[in-house]
Order: structure tokens, then sequence, then C-alpha cells
């Protein structure tokens, strides 16, 4: 099946090389409106093609959607990164423009896509995507949930200087440094509960390093990560590619669940080739009820600031 990567920068680019070098898909196309970067980024990734083992086509366009045409999935990466310093939120003035061009010429080529947002303020831009386009709501999914879940359990295994294949838990909420929620009362090793592993004091650090862990790499960085977030779009994708079913906490549009509607916001979700298929809702406990709550706040709260800028 054919992929299209909106964005050759480093999360599009990580983003199609893992795609391209895990054979998720059979066609990986990167478009980027700055001319010759990706083709050339494609080019240099054909040229590990038979040193790394993989056969996936990659083509690199300069904004000639007719090339993405008959995609199956976009994954949209489009727009600035945030430099140390600032919030995923002060770039929407900037992303919101872009995001919604882009989706709207993917649509006239590829009707039947599922849409992954990868851009910031994610949780916005997935609500931006789903509204400006009147798609249907399962197909368009935010990734911020995959990416914060797989920076949880980092720190899971740091601190319990465990095997991270082991390690199991999901981050809800929205993807800002203030909004998620790391679920540290769900979160396993190896089928243990990590409460009777570390005490309280060690796994609200987790919880705190985890919800700053784009701002932490972005000091270190100069600009936000891409590893971990392209990595995390495959991951999405590829649940999509091929019907995997996957339980991925994602940014999905509610309509009642979790006492929210008219939002996107991360929650436990079954992803396969319809995109969305199932949400999954949770038994939270009050206090986790009350910072979803405060979560789903704070991302209307941004979500508002489109239609003062007129991009809704
Ligand atoms: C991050 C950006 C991609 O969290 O949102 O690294």
């Amino acid at each position: 099946m054919k992929v299209t990567v909106v964005g050759a920068g480093n999360v599009g680019a990580t983003c199609a090389n893992v795609l391209a070098f895990n054979k998720i898909a059979d066609e990986v196309v990167m478009l980027d409106v700055k001319e010759g970067v990706s083709e050339g980024k494609a080019i240099d990734m054909l040229q590990t093609a038979q040193t790394l083992g993989f056969e996936t086509k990659i083509t690199g366009v300069t904004n000639d959607y007719s090339r993405t045409a008959d995609s199956a999935v976009y994954i949209i990466t489009s727009g600035i990164p945030r430099k140390p310093g600032m919030t995923r939120e002060e770039l929407i003035g900037v992303n919101a423009g872009i995001v919604k061009g882009v989706v709207g010429n993917c649509l006239k080529y590829s009707p039947d896509a599922v849409f992954i947002i990868i851009a910031n303020p994610m949780d916005t831009m997935t609500y931006l995507t789903l509204k400006a386009t009147g798609l249907p709501k399962n197909r368009v999914i935010g990734m911020g949930g995959a990416l914060d879940s797989s920076r949880f359990k980092y720190y899971l295994s740091q601190a319990l200087k465990a095997n991270p294949a082991q390690v199991d838990g999901m981050v809800i909420g929205g993807h800002g440094d203030t909004t998620m929620i790391p679920l540290k009362r769900l979160a396993t090793y190896a089928g243990t509960p990590v409460s009777e592993l570390l005490d309280a004091t060690a796994l609200d650090k987790v919880v705190s390093d985890t919800m700053v862990g784009g701002a932490t790499l972005t000091g270190l960085l100069g600009t936000s990560a891409w590893y971990a977030p392209g990595a995390a779009g495959a991951y999405v994708a590829a649940a999509v590619l091929n019907d995997y079913k996957r339980l991925i906490p994602s940014c999905v549009y509610l309509d009642g669940e979790y006492g929210q509607k008219d939002i996107c916001i991360g929650v436990p979700a079954i992803i396969g080739r319809n995109g969305v298929e199932k949400i999954v809702e949770l038994n939270l406990t009050a206090d986790e009820k009350a910072l979803f709550a405060k979560s789903a706040d704070a991302v209307r709260a941004t979500n508002n600031v489109l239609k003062e800028i007129n991009a809704l």
C-alpha cells in the first residue's frame, strides 16, 4: 500500500525512513515545499536499500500532490517545529494555515485516505483537519499518545532499570507539557503494577519527566525531537495499513466518550484499516477524571484560537 508523508523535515523524513526500512508500506512518498529536499532525502534513503535490505519504493516530490494519488494514509508533519522555550500551542498561528491547505490538497488525490496528524499543536491540528474537511471521525488520528506513551515507557524503564520491552503504560489527554496524563496506576513491568516496584516519589518523577519529555529534547537539540515522533507516526500508520487493530492512545474525536464532545484529545483507541475502529472507555478514578477534564479545557481553549485566526 502507498503512504505519503507530507513535510520532509526531521520528523517526516524519519517517519518515511522507518516506514521503508521496516517494510510497513510498499511505496512511500515524501512531499515538501522546499525544492529538492524530499527528492534528495528519498535518494539518500534508497541508497541504504541494499545495505539495510529493503525494496520499498521511495519517491520525493516538491509540492506535486498528484504524485501522492491513491495513498491509503497521509502523515502530516508540515509546519514549523518549536524552539527551546516555546510551547507547542504557540505554533498554531503558522501551522493552522499550512495544515489546512495541505490536507485539502491531499484529499483531491486520495479522497479515501486516513490522516495521521503530527503537526503541532497536535490536538488542535487534528481537530482542524476534521472540522475543515468534514471527514468522518474515524479517518483522522493524532499521534501524540503513541509518542507520549513511548516517552513514559522510556522513563519507567530507566527508573525501574528494566528491559524497556517489558514495560507498558499509556498517556492520555492532550499532547501538551501541562495537559498530558501518564496513567501511572495502569503502568506495568512484565504484568506487575509499577506501583509495587517504585515508590510514589519515583513514580511522580517519571510522570513529570514524561510530561516535559518533548521540551527536554527541544532544550538539548535546539529544535523539537524527531526519532520518537517519526517512529510513533509510522507505528500508527502500520496499524492502519496492516489492519493490526492496535490499541494505541490516540488523539481522536470524542462525541460523548469520557464526558467530552466536539474535541480531539488522547484516549485509548483501536486502530485498524478504517482508522479509529473503536474508542476504549477506561474506568478512570475521580482524580484521573478531574485531570482529563482539565486537559480537555486546555485543548478546547487552543481550539478556540482557530476561530480567532479565521482558520475555522
Ligand atoms: C514532540 C513534538 C513532536 O513532542 O510534539 O517531540
